[in-house]
């Protein structure tokens, strides 16, 4: 895995683009991003009219080091205060009021700032480099899945973002930890590598309220890190019975499992991404874009574990998930089945 600096002069090179209000993608250790000067609107309404975002929802401030945070909020509560010290640089994003000089167009007309400072090499080479806040969402398409490799990035957007730094596999692979430190009450807005309780270890009081239509987030709209194909999350015990149905006509089924399968089907693509949610996270969004080029026409995902660990993982297969999309198979059948063959036929 590369996680290498990059040469000074390919970080000068993205940092004239920058500085011209130009578009440049870069990695972080979550996902790579698609920055723009942010304090230039104009840029910034580039990355909404490229990534077809609605301009109502806002992007991540990136900044080189904790001491910018003042430039960027009109106040950093104690709690803020807390958590900057203890996570970055890292996969946190803070949610604060934001100061008069913050453009409307990076907050999507809202009255608070999200911030972070990765912690990535490459991204600190850039950030120290241009001197300035970046303005980055992730470099995908609305309502897509994340990028977590150049390839990805040039996938989205081809020749549209000729400047993409390469920093190699992103290693967290999963967005960051969104907590709003705007009310008394600090809360997660979108759980992801720092866990609940390692933010409770430095502010107790922090509540869990993911999805919260206010602030506004993307990342809460019902379909989102979303392959083309079809994805439904299926019951690790019935997942080979909805293969068999969904490919009894010849028709291609994709899964994403824990496990290997427990019976061979020459029309299933079939990727075991293991039991550990570190990896698994780090391998969704490629496995993900592995599984939407299969050719299948839906991709299964087995349910993953309860537990905090899995968290993020679970929030973005719901969200990737559609209701419509959801294949379910009689479980009495299924158990039928499991106990006495495939010869017990569905009603
Ligand atoms: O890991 C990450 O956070 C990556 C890398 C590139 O830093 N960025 C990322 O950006 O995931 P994006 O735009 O895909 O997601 C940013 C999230 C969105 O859900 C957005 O609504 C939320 O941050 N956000 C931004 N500003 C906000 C605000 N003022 N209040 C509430 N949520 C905000
Ligand atoms: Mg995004």
């Amino acid at each position: 895995m590369v996680t290498a600096r990059l040469p000074q002069d390919e970080i000068d090179r993205a940092v004239v683009a920058l500085r011209e209000g130009e578009l440049v993608a870069f990695p972080t250790e979550t996902v790579y991003g698609l920055g723009a000067d942010a304090q230039n609107p104009d840029a910034v309404r580039k990355v909404f009219e490229l990534k077809g975002r609605p301009a109502t929802h806002p992007l991540i401030v990136h900044i080189d080091h904790p001491r910018q945070l003042e430039r960027w909020a009109l106040s950093v509560p104690p709690a803020a205060h807390a958590l900057a010290e203890r996570f970055w640089p890292g996969p946190l994003t803070l949610v604060l009021r934001r100061a008069p000089a913050v453009d409307l167009a990076i907050t999507g007309g809202q009255e608070t700032v999200a911030v972070r400072v990765p912690s990535h090499p490459v991204a600190q080479q850039l950030l120290r480099a241009f001197g300035a806040g970046i303005a980055a969402p992730s470099a995908n398409r609305y309502g897509r899945v994340s990028p977590t490799r150049t390839e990805h990035v040039q996938e989205e957007f081809g020749a549209a973002v000729p400047v993409v730094l390469d920093g190699g596999d992103c290693k967290i692979g999963l967005e960051s930890t969104i907590v709003s430190c705007v009310d008394a009450v600090p809360r997660v807005l979108r759980p992801g590598a720092i866990t609940l309780s390692q933010l409770r270890a430095v502010v107790p009081e922090i509540v869990d309220v993911q999805g919260a239509s206010v602030p506004r987030v993307p990342g809460s709209d019902a379909k989102h890190y979303a392959p083309r194909t079809p994805l439904s999350i299926v019951n690790s015990r019935t997942l080979e019975e909805v293969v068999r149905q969904l490919t009894a006509d010849h028709g291609k089924v994709a899964v994403l499992a824990m496990r290997p399968p427990r019976a061979a089907n020459k029309f299933m693509t079939w990727i075991n991404a293991g039991r550990r949610a570190e990896i698994y996270a780090r391998e969704l969004y490629v496995n993900l874009r592995t599984l939407d080029k299969s050719g299948a026409r839906e991709i299964l995902v087995e349910e993953v574990p309860a537990g905090e660990a899995w968290d993020a993982v679970r929030d973005r297969l719901r969200r990737a998930a559609t209701a419509e999309n959801v294949v379910t198979v009689d479980p009495d059948i299924a158990a039928l089945r499991a106990d006495f063959g495939e010869d017990v036929l569905p009603p």
